[in-house]
């Protein structure tokens, strides 16, 4: 894993919105992926600000969700599914090829699971994965126990995650399980981004970059992948 330390949250979205620019090319389809979150949102605000001043042409771009929390679809707040489609594909001047976005409602979640899988066999491997990380080390909801060797999968949510998940919603919310793109699919990606910001995020992001590869630290694995680019502000850098 390649460390960049920024210097504080701003530079950190800047720097890697900027290598996701640098990663798209136009000579071929690519399938990306962003995670939701509070991490990647000014991120996404300059990548597409990058899109629309026509610094990167994403036409030959598609796009895939990276998680959501079952039983919350894209008109809900705290949604994967909203934080994308308000501060990424509604922004966008210029659209991407097609993208997949989760539905946490879908009646039946086994399909929904398929039919993510199905797209990422389509349209994959990803080109590009961002990620973020848990606070048990999760990558979307690749939770602690993660059978590393998973496609798309429902997945009960950890303690830790039901701990802080109040902070993304409007009102209480009770859920048990998340839909996410399994570590296969993250491991398969030609090129991996894990962003962190953040004294809280400092002694996971530790464990994660070296501590032992380990499920029980998901973010670990990203230690076995050849293209993978940490890059965190000095405070969640801290313990590294
Ligand atoms: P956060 O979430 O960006 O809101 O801190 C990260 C994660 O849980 O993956």
């Amino acid at each position: 894993m390649k460390l960049i330390v920024c210097k504080d949250y701003e530079e950190m979205s800047r720097k890697a919105a900027a290598m996701v620019v640098e990663s798209i090319s136009v000579a071929e389809e690519q399938l990306i992926s962003f995670p939701g979150g509070e991490t990647p949102l000014d991120m996404v605000k300059e990548f597409v600000e990058m899109v629309n001043a026509g610094t990167v042409d994403i036409s030959r771009t598609r796009f895939v969700q990276l998680d959501e929390w079952v039983g919350l679809g894209d008109k809900d707040m705290g949604s994967c599914a909203q934080f994308i489609r308000i501060n990424l594909l509604s922004n966008l001047k210029y659209p991407f090829l097609d993208f997949f976005l989760i539905n946490g409602l879908a009646d039946d979640i086994q399909k929904e699971r398929v039919q993510l899988n199905e797209f990422i066999d389509r349209y994959g491997p990803l080109s590009l994965s961002v990620l973020g990380i848990g606070l048990n080390g999760h990558l979307g909801f690749n939770e602690d126990g993660v059978d590393f060797d998973s496609d798309a999968h429902i997945i009960p949510l950890s303690e830790t995650t039901k701990q802080v998940m109040g902070k993304y919603f409007d009102r209480e919310r009770t859920l048990e399980y998340g839909i996410t793109q399994g570590i296969k699919q993250i491991m398969a990606a030609k090129k991996v981004i894990l962003m962190a910001s953040g004294e809280h995020k400092a002694r996971i992001l530790a464990k994660a970059f070296s501590g032992p590869v380990t499920n029980a630290v998901p973010a670990s694995v990203l230690q076995r992948h050849d293209n993978c680019v940490v890059i965190a502000d000095t405070d969640a850098a801290k313990e590294l």
